[in-house]
């Protein structure tokens, strides 16, 4: 990293804003939480919150570091805790889930009505084969039907590994291959912008050779026309005839619930494996103390796709657990207007919103009038996360969503977390705009330099986390080893996240962005890596190299270097063409927002590509140092080379 450009960042942000008294005295929880002395003790206490068949021998195992094992010899069935418990509790008759689909159809969920279709799909998922420990992808719309599978496969032990809808058939395929899927459950399409897009195509590419995949689930949601073989099967047609209860089994605590892949340094992805006990304890804490959520009066809405680790952590698993009544919408913030998440807000009188800073800034862009023409008194607190929010934007959300009365919470964790790590409590904490402040009772993480050190206040540095937390990953699935070498050896006992960040003169930490070759473009992460080979891929490129640029509205945005092979020279659609082939091999978030043809790249005497070179140029700045370059006169070229206009494409 370049350190010095990136810690030498210091935020000079001293408004501080106190939750209400008012706030402060109804909260779930209260400054004293901060007084934890036994994190263990603490989170043996969180762990009751669920429901267990069988009780636990020990709070943590950590014997076997970085491998851990939490609530050890505990049994439970996830689902029971998200469902079955509320209904017997007499809440069954609650909205769990009020959905709204994009073309303006909306349903509403009970807990009750969610058990039992729960239940169904387990039974159908059973009848076509689907056993416990088996690995079960979903790439679905963000409908009801994408958390009842889900839970279906919860309920019966699979392991579900949900891809985002808007990767490609591509990036579908090598998920399914890496985890052994046996089953992939889709829908013909979702509504997106306006129009329906296709999904079971992509599923039928993805699919085509697999030697484990016996089925495809399919659920109706567009109905438009889709390409049916022996293995497709609907979902109502086996979902539907199925007993709407079902017996369920409990695990072990350590059972795995699922894998997400995300992307790390290298072109490959990473399957990110998580379990049953530890997970739902700290997602359903989190979710209850960050929110401050109040289950019989609040609505909820995270506006996550499941697709990503706050849709499990955020959507499904904390929010169920708490018997959360909440919103879910399957479009785009401006179809077929755009004030619709206010209408959606003023409709259903959402008291907890939780997004990220893309969307907030892409609102402020939009203009503050539209809230303002919704009624959004009903919000309470407002959540943040995926990326660091910019003073600005935290601010904007506050007085133009929040009414200058709903605390900001802005939530630091990551998909390896599993759950929030370093956040606010809205009821205690005085939060500065742009701070995610400080670790959450029984968490434990601070700020390094290069050696390892602790950095003392006002300084700089990377964000490591101290001790194990329950909702940690349990490993990459298929490499123990990529595990122990990507978080735990860079320092010995601490967790390294990838994090620059910062304590000011308070000891607030401030958020500063990736430190490794990861981008985060809208509040997702994509590597580096993994667009170059994409881009190498194409029979045109010889090389290629590709930074995340700074962009008011996407955090960051990919811009593409590229070296042609001979020939390929004076074709003018080349830049748009290799655009859509990113996008055709990972997914359009991965489609670079500008592609630059150039003749050489800045390399050291190793040959390594110095892409801090490449930042200047893509951010428009002046040269920094290059004398570490094999070839100085390189950037000349390259900077010659762009202002003489040859291939930028916005
Ligand atoms: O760089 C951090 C950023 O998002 C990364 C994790 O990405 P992902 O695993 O996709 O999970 C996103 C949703 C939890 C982190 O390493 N990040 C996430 N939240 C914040 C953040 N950066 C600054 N502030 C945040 N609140």
């Amino acid at each position: 990293m370049d350190a010095d450009s990136t810690l030498s960042n210091l935020l000079n942000e001293d408004r501080r804003f106190a939750p209400s008294d008012a706030f402060a005295a109804a909260a779930n929880v209260g400054a004293d939480v901060y007084d934890v002395s036994d994190r263990l003790a603490f989170w043996d206490q969180q762990a009751r919150r669920l429901q267990w068949r069988q009780d636990w021998s020990e709070v943590l195992d950590w014997s076997k570091a970085p491998f851990a094992s939490w609530f050890v010899g505990g049994r439970l069935n996830v689902t029971e805790s998200c469902l079955d418990r509320h209904v017997a509790a007499g809440n069954g008759n609650r909205a769990a889930l009020i959905f709204e689909g994009e073309p303006g159809d909306s349903s509403t969920i009970t807990y009750a009505e969610l058990l039992a279709e729960v239940s169904r799909a387990a039974h159908a998922i059973t009848e076509l084969g689907v056993k416990t420990g088996d690995r079960v992808a979903i790439y679905m719309p963000l409908i009801p039907e994408a958390v009842v599978a889900m839970l279906a496969c919860a309920r019966v032990g699979a392991v579900h590994s949900v891809v985002f809808g808007g990767f490609s058939a591509e990036a579908l395929r090598s998920r399914i291959e890496d985890a052994g899927a046996v089953m992939v459950i889709t829908a013909d399409g979702g509504y997106r912008r306006g129009s329906a897009f296709p999904l079971k195509h992509a599923v039928d590419e993805a699919v085509e050779d697999s030697p484990t995949v016996r089925n495809v689930v399919v659920v109706r949601r567009t109905g438009q026309d889709v390409a049916w073989s022996e293995r497709d099967v609907w979902w109502h047609d086996v979902v539907d005839r199925q007993a709407p209860t079902h017996v369920c089994e409990a695990f072990d605590s350590e059972h795995p619930l699922f894998i997400l892949y995300t992307s790390g340094t290298t072109g490959k992805p990473k399957g990110i494996k998580h379990t049953c006990g530890g997970y739902l304890t700290q997602a359903a804490y989190t979710h209850w103390a960050v929110f401050d959520l109040k289950p019989e009066t609040d609505v909820y809405w995270c506006t996550a796709d499941i697709g990503w680790v706050t849709g499990h952590s955020y959507v499904v698993y904390g929010p169920l657990a708490n018997g959360a009544t909440q919103v879910i919408y399957e479009g785009t913030p401006d179809t077929p207007h755009q004030g619709r998440w206010w209408e959606i807000v003023a409709k259903h009188k959402v008291s907890i919103l939780y997004t990220a800073p893309t969307a907030i800034r892409t609102f402020m862009k939009w203009g503050d009038h539209i809230p303002a023409e919704h009624d959004l008194s009903s919000l309470r607190v407002l959540g943040s996360v995926g990326e660091p929010i910019n003073p600005e934007a935290w601010m904007w959300y506050r007085e133009h969503i929040g009414g200058d009365r709903c605390p900001v919470v802005d939530t630091w964790w990551q998909t390896e977390t599993g759950a929030i790590m370093i956040s606010p409590l809205p009821g205690v904490t005085h939060a500065k705009p742009g701070s995610a402040m400080s670790p959450l009772p029984g968490i434990g993480a601070t700020v390094v330099d290069d050696h390892g050190e602790p950095v003392g206040r006002g300084h700089g540095g990377y964000l490591v986390l101290t001790e194990p937390w329950p909702s940690m990953l349990r490993g990459i699935w298929g490499d123990d080893q990529r595990y122990v070498d990507t978080y735990w050896s860079r320092w010995p006992g601490r967790y390294f996240a990838g994090d620059g960040a910062k304590y000011d003169e308070d000891g607030a930490i401030w958020l500063l962005g990736r430190v490794d070759d990861v981008m985060n473009v809208s509040g997702h992460r994509i590597s580096t890596t993994e667009v170059e080979s994409a881009l190498v891929a194409h029979p045109a490129v010889a090389e290629a190299a590709v930074v995340g640029a700074n962009d008011d509205v996407t955090g960051q945005a990919i811009v593409a270097f590229v070296i042609l092979r001979q020939g390929h020279q004076e074709d003018e659609n080349i830049v748009e063409r290799l655009r859509a082939h990113v996008a055709h091999e990972i997914g359009a978030i991965a489609r670079p927002k500008r592609v630059l043809i150039v003749t050489e790249l800045p390399k050291t005497r190793s040959g390594k590509i110095m892409r801090r070179l490449l930042r200047d140029v893509a951010e428009n700045r002046g040269l920094g140092d290059v004398t570490t370059l094999a070839d100085p006169a390189v950037m000349r070229l390259i900077s010659e080379g762009l202002s003489a206009g040859t291939a930028e494409d916005e």
